[in-house]
């Protein structure tokens, strides 16, 4: 019994590219693009953790019930003196809702944000003192590994949120493979996926009228000024979530108000009158449509658990 959490500097950056390279590479290409992963800078998780309490966003409250609900069938199912990992786990809050029912021996968070992550899982250790818990700095979608002597009966990947959303299909099919290989057999995947839905609540959900969603998405301007020196100036570029039918997407964009140029680390970008940056997709599955992708990337769809309204779902997939 330890309320010490355990650090794992599995953070590769020097060697992958970085937030400058990837804004420069995304700038200068056609259309504008950017990867959803540098909206996480302390300021943008702070964000995130509000757009999961904004009223339209119903994903969050959503999963939070299923998972409520089904606590005790998921550890049931996984059966006791598991590992837990929590992939992206940023304010480790819905992992709660499992451990009581659960009773993982070890917890292992992982996460890009390096203090968001320290300081959860720091709370984390404080409330649940029977807990080993473990804490690994680590960019999951470029590389994935356990840390050594972090082991458990089972394993159980934890990816909450419908984060998986934020891949293209190949790309979620391909992670989830990836996953699959970094874990023993026996493991299981607990994944929480977006349904899709009627267009208006779906819009609604990334048009919040707090303005908390635009906020974060044109905190990744702000960035690039505290991180880079940019000369960008946010205020000239306006927030717009749609859904893509044809795609079952919710694509977002940061849109140019007028001509303009700025500079970043002395590349000069120009943007047109409402040309946009794309700053993230967040795909919607139907239930069977994602039991499909998860059975092409190796896994058995074991069970699968909806709310009443049918807006979300959480999956349990086996690693045989
Ligand atoms: C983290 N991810 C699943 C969120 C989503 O819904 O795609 C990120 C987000 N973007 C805008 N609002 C929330």
């Amino acid at each position: 019994m330890s309320t010490a959490v355990r650090f794992h500097d599995q953070h590769v950056d020097e060697t992958g590219p970085s937030f400058r390279d990837d804004v420069i590479a995304g700038l200068g290409r056609s259309p504008k693009a950017l990867s959803p992963k540098y909206f996480y800078d302390e300021q943008g998780s702070l964000l995130f953790e509000s757009i999961c309490r904004q009223p339209e966003y119903y994903l969050t409250r959503t999963e939070e019930g299923i998972l409520a609900a089904a606590a005790e069938e998921i550890a049931a199912l996984v059966g006791p003196e598991s590992l837990l990992v929590e992939l992206g786990s940023g304010a480790s809050r819905k992992v709660r809702l499992l451990l009581e029912a659960m009773r993982p021996t070890r917890y292992l968070g992982v996460d890009i944000s390096r203090d968001f992550l320290l300081q959860s899982t720091r709370r984390l250790a404080a409330d649940y003192p029977w807990l080993e818990v473990h804490a690994a700095w680590a960019d999951f979608s470029e590389h994935l590994r356990l840390p050594a002597g972090v082991e458990g009966r089972r394993v159980v990947a934890f990816f909450p949120g419908s984060s998986i959303g934020n891949f293209a299909p190949a790309e979620a099919e391909a992670f989830l493979a990836e996953l699959r290989r970094a874990l023993p057999r026996g493991s299981g995947v607990l994944i929480g996926v977006d349904l899709v839905k009627d267009h208006d609540l779906l819009e609604a959900a990334y048009n919040d009228a707090a303005g908390v969603t635009a906020a974060f998405n044109l905190n990744l301007l702000e960035r690039m000024r505290r991180e880079l020196g940019a000369t960008v100036e946010p205020g000239n570029f306006r927030h717009r979530a749609f859904f893509d039918v044809e795609v079952s997407r919710i694509e977002m964009h940061l849109v140019s108000e007028s001509r303009q140029a700025f500079i970043v680390d002395d590349h000069h970008f120009e943007f047109a009158p409402d040309e946009t940056l794309h700053t993230e997709n967040s795909y919607k599955y139907s239930r069977e449509g994602f039991r499909a992708l998860a059975r092409r990337a190796g896994y058995r769809p074991d069970a699968a658990w909806c709310d009443a309204e049918g807006l979300f779902s959480v999956h349990y997939l086996s690693h045989d």
